[in-house]
């Protein structure tokens, strides 16, 4: 399972990629708007900036809901650099220009994904990733996880080759529950990612053997 960041922050991008796990970024409007990056240009200059801090690809949101608006945007966001990946939302222009991006070669991420129907139709588009989103359906009750599932047995019996980005991830159990799902990735903030590392027995057991270890010095 690939790990992807989930913010537009530098400097956390550059400490999960420091931490020999990153396999990407994803972005949305709300993230840019998060950092303070304003106008076009900043906007453009601020992807290409992941790009280099990381290896794998970079989720750009486009902003235009009509066809011919959001294809002149992806164009123009996957001209930017190579590991850039247009980020393409859930609707009937999004999905019609899915199918235009992925017959040009230009990868994908259809996002605001809710429902196993809706991951069908990115699929079928030709999308390079889907995102279901977890959190804002456990926000109204909904059971994030059971989506996930149904979207990796979907895509398993038709061998559909869109890879299964779960995100809107808030915490680790998020993460492990994808894991155990067969998310293809998992994209979310640095802390979540962080609170893998906790285990209040590795901290005492850490505690007991360097105490111990001072005993011989
Ligand atoms: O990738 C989508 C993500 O940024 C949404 O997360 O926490 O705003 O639901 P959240």
């Amino acid at each position: 399972m690939k790990f992807f960041i989930d913010t537009a922050n530098l400097d956390q991008i550059r400490e999960a990629n420091d931490l020999g796990i990153l396999d990407g970024v994803t972005t949305n409007p709300s993230l840019m708007a998060k950092e303070g990056i304003k106008g076009q240009e900043s906007i453009l200059k601020h992807y290409v900036d992941i790009c280099n801090i990381v290896e794998g690809d970079v989720s750009a949101e486009v902003i235009a809901t009509d066809f011919e608006g959001i294809v002149r945007e992806g164009e123009a966001l996957a001209a930017l650099h190579p590991q850039i990946v247009v980020k393409v939302p859930m609707i009937k222009d999004g999905i019609k220009a899915i199918k235009y991006f992925s017959n040009k070669g230009i990868k994908t991420n259809c996002t605001l994904v809710f429902s196993p129907g809706q991951a069908i139709l990115a699929a079928k588009a030709g999308a390079t990733y889907v995102s279901p989103f977890l959190g804002r359906l456990d926000d109204i009750s909904t059971d994030s996880i059971t989506l996930i599932h149904q979207i990796v047995n979907i895509y398993s019996i038709h061998g559909f080759k869109t890879q299964v980005l779960a995100a809107s991830i808030r915490h680790a159990m998020h993460i492990v529950a994808c894991a155990e799902a067969g998310a293809d990735v998992v994209t979310c903030p640095l802390e979540p990612i962080l609170s893998l590392l906790k285990h209040p027995l590795t901290d005492i057991g850490l505690e007991k053997f360097l105490a111990d270890a001072k005993k011989f010095m």
